[in-house]
């Protein structure tokens, strides 16, 4: 697993490991520290997962990774996300995305590992006419070099499986992953000021930050602020194992499949910020703000694709997820 100490790389790692898989987790650290792949050997009782420190891209690096292992899968999550960041230095976001997954369907080509998973977003719907979205809502112009690399990297998947016939791959376009493990002992853990919802609410509710910035509240939506498809991590990384089974055991329908990972149930921001403050008991600090540049008014996806042929299903309510997203925050807090 590619990226995989980070926030959506260690659930999915717990998911796997429950299931029954072997998991290798490398990462280079660059965007997050050990504490979740520590909570992660915590949580599954293992101390003896495999880490491998290191850069996908470098092409070096990820042929000796294939070379010593008897690697069955490969699930691609490393790369940068933050999307502003990616509008002021585009390069250093196409060069990382880009290589770090070349490297990896070029190693997994030539080391006869078929099963390719690649982690992607529902930024790649744009701002969609028609809600909810299915995978075959067309693409829309990408409005960040972020979101661009996002349709990149599908791309290059979908090719490169066409062209190469011992490959396959899934690609799941993540709606908006929110949430911890119950556990509390692995969790989103942004560096800096968080750019997204929820982590923002957890450090406002928290006293990190004085104040939660509501982007926006002019939106043509029931109560004027955006609305999205907030889907629970462990929901989300449950569905990365029906995914990797399905591969495994040549289930697929075709070589290249998407899914679109989500609930299916839109919510605003506001009514997000309500169930935060009903589910933990807790008052937020908040102002109306203008809106960012660049946000989508509304995005929720239609996952009964995922439903079928994954047997996959988001269950957790949102309740349940944002209390242990505040459960998350003050483990952090304790410094535990
Ligand atoms: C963003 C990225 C998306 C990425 C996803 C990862 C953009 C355009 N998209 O999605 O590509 O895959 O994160 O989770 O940035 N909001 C506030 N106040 C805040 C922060 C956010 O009101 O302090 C609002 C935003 O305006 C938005 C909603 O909350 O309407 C969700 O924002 P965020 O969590 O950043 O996710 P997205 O922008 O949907």
């Amino acid at each position: 697993m590619s990226g995989g100490a980070g926030f959506i790389g260690s659930h999915v790692t717990v998911e796997l490991i429950e299931a029954g898989y072997d998991v290798i987790v490398a990462d280079n650290l660059s965007n997050c520290d050990m504490t979740c792949f520590n909570g992660v050997k915590k949580i599954t009782g293992r101390e003896d997962i495999p880490f491998v420190k290191m850069d996908f891209c470098n092409p070096v690096a990820t042929e000796l990774l294939f070379d010593s292992n008897q690697i069955d899968a490969v699930i691609h999550f490393s790369g940068y996300k933050a999307v502003g960041e990616s509008v002021m230095d585009p390069l250093k976001y196409y060069k990382n995305n880009l290589e770090s997954f070349i490297n990896v369907i070029e190693s997994a080509r030539d080391h006869g590992c078929s099963n390719i998973l690649f982690s992607s977003s529902a930024t790649v719907y744009g701002e969609p006419d028609v809600l909810p979205v299915t995978e075959n809502t067309p693409r829309q112009p990408a409005t960040s070099p972020y979101g661009n690399t996002k349709q990149m990297c599908e791309d290059i998947l979908r090719d490169s499986v066409k062209a190469y016939s011992n490959i396959r791959g899934i690609a799941l376009r993540y709606f908006n992953p929110i949430g911890a493990h119950p556990s509390a002992l692995i969790g989103e853990l942004p560096r800096g000021v968080p750019n997204n919802l929820v982590p923002f609410i957890t450090q406002t509710a928290i006293g990190k930050r004085e104040c939660l910035s509501v982007f926006g509240d002019d939106y043509p939506t029931p109560d004027g602020t955006c609305q999205r498809d907030f889907i629970d991590i462990v929901d989300l990384a449950k569905a990365h194992v029906f995914a990797v089974r399905r591969m495994l055991e040549g289930k697929m329908k075709d070589e290249y499949e998407i899914f679109n990972i989500g609930t299916g149930k839109p919510l605003s921001v506001m009514e997000l910020i309500k169930g935060f403050e009903k589910a933990n008991g807790v008052k937020l600090n908040y102002k109306i703000a203008p809106r960012r540049p660049g946000d989508v008014t509304a995005i929720w996806a239609d996952p009964s694709l995922a439903n079928k042929e994954l047997g996959w299903k988001a269950e957790r309510d949102i309740e349940e997820t944002l209390a242990a997203a505040w459960a998350w925050e003050k483990h952090i807090a304790s410094g535990e």
